[in-house]
């Protein structure tokens, strides 16, 4: 038996996978670290954080095997940190998260000075708070001793498969997320590595997510007692890892996840793309392009409530006692961290709207679920304004186990939501592109059809379709209405 580790570094824990060669997976570990906060609307973590739970859960992950059969790593990561090393790669800073809402006059900058056309010219996409160019501008303006300092520019996976190779990489799933990529074309934007202020040698090579960019550091395979010869792979962003996780490769196929942040993701052979939408066109992991919509908290906003409002870790309770679908009263916005597709607001925050003496806890909770839904439908609109119509779509991430939530989704989207047996999309699908690398597959393509399957499909209800795209119409008026506010406040 041969076996791939699949590395899955999200915002909240790293979830380790060891998968054999036939596509079972043998163990999982799941490391959590924390998020700092140091002001509102920002969010950071400190690289070694990572690093260091990855060091711990390894030995767990492969304490029943023999070392030797290991044959490949794949690496799949949170989108859009910047990690910035020094001339020794000693990580200069924290690195700034892909949630982190700072960059508002970079990206103002961007968007209204240097203009959407252009950048769309440029990259394929628009500025967003959470990007890394904007990033980089602010550390310029704001730290221009860490930014004098910087040799290399890292994505949070690639600074993984750095300390595990030795090797500056990345791959084009996730440098475009970057907006310094020209995605369209796969290369590095030189306009807007001038806009940043940065040469092109900051910049990592560019990679496929399946090529192999290197072998494991051989002390490392020494300590981990596993094959010297295993390869790693340039991984993915975890979302564009999670749609192969989930068999959502090629034309038309679409993911939705649901954790901390939430995403509707639609694979696609060709790229396409518009300057006047708030929505990503990246490319895929499969070789190919898609078109993604990100909010930012998901998951998030169920923990939060549930967590910190009603001070509990029983979700099930929580999930059980929701009433009647589509008939709640009470709507909330799930903006806790601003929001980035399609609205694109960092000043927007969340809230509930329709409260009275007899809404409950469970009205509440419902609100929340059905918020995030709206939110996801929000994307789903422009979606199909690109044409693509979505009957149905995968669903993976921690929202997925939710039994009532997928109910709500279904039902918000009008969409047949098919739930994978492997529930682990990210980590299984960097593990996929490690099968890849290693020559055990041709392609992701043939990789994902041997090994994809569905547990569960939830349908649709007519009735409850009707009531939700009612309830859909109310909640599209609330963001309009406070937009302004939310500035206004916020100063
Ligand atoms: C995608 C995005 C998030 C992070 C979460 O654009 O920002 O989904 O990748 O890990």
């Amino acid at each position: 038996m041969e076996y791939y580790i699949g590395i899955d570094l999200g915002t909240s824990s790293v979830k380790l996978l060891l998968v054999d060669n036939e596509g079972k997976i043998h163990s999982t570990v799941t490391k959590e670290y924390s998020v700092i906060y140091p002001r509102s609307g920002w969010s950071e973590q400190n690289p070694d954080d990572w690093w260091i739970a990855i060091r711990k859960g390894l030995p767990e992950l492969l304490k029943a095997i023999d070392g030797e059969s290991v044959m490949g790593i794949g690496v799949a990561g949170q989108m859009h940190g910047l990690v910035i090393l020094d001339e020794n790669d000693n990580v200069i800073r924290p690195a700034i998260l892909w949630n982190d809402g700072r960059t508002d006059k970079e990206t103002a900058y961007l968007n209204e000075v240097i203009g959407k056309e252009k950048l769309f010219e440029y990259t394929g996409n628009i500025a967003f708070a959470g990007f890394t160019a904007p990033k980089i501008m602010w550390i310029r303006k704001n730290e221009p001793e860490n930014f004098s300092e910087i040799k290399k520019i890292m994505l949070p996976k690639d600074y993984i498969n750095y300390l595990l190779t030795g090797v500056h990489s990345t791959d084009y799933s996730d440098a475009s997320g970057m907006l310094l990529l020209d995605v369209k074309n796969k290369c590095w934007s030189q306009k807007m590595l001038e806009i940043c202020g940065i040469e092109n040698s900051l910049m990592p090579k560019l990679y496929e997510s399946f090529e192999v960019v290197g072998t494991i550091r051989s002390v490392l395979a020494e300590s981990l007692g596993i094959n010297k010869n295993t390869v790693v792979v340039a991984g993915a962003g975890d979302n564009a890892a999670a749609a192969i996780g989930t068999g959502t490769v090629c034309n038309g196929k679409c993911n939705i996840s649901l954790g901390t942040s939430g995403t509707i993701f639609v694979s696609s052979d060709s790229f396409s793309g518009d300057s006047k939408q708030a929505i990503h066109s990246f490319c895929h992991a499969d070789g190919g392009y898609h078109l993604m919509g990100c909010i930012l908290s998901a998951a998030s906003c169920n923990k939060w409530f549930c967590n910190e409002i009603l001070n509990t870790k029983d979700y099930k309770a929580e999930e059980q006692a929701v009433g009647e679908l589509g008939k709640n009263e009470v709507f909330f916005l799930p903006y806790l961290m601003g929001e980035r597709s399609p609205i694109n607001d960092v000043n927007a925050t969340g809230m509930f709207i329709g409260l009275r003496p007899d809404t409950s806890r469970a009205d509440m909770y419902q609100a929340v679920l059905e918020g995030v839904a709206f939110a996801i439908k929000d994307n789903l609109e422009i979606i199909k304004q690109f044409g693509v119509d979505v009957k149905e779509s995968c669903l993976c991430g921690g929202g997925a186990k939710s039994k009532i939530w997928r109910e709500i989704l279904a039902n918000v989207l009008d969409v047949e939501l098919h739930i994978p047996l492997t529930e682990q999309g990210p980590g299984y699908g960097s593990a996929i592109l490690a099968m890849v690398g290693s020559g055990q597959f041709d392609s992701v393509k043939t990789a994902t059809d041997k090994f994809f399957e569905i547990k569960e499909t939830v349908l649709p209800n007519k009735e409850l379709v009707a009531l939700y795209a009612d309830r859909y119409k109310k909640y599209r008026k609330i963001y309009p209405a406070v937009k302004d506010l939310y500035k206004e406040i916020k100063e």
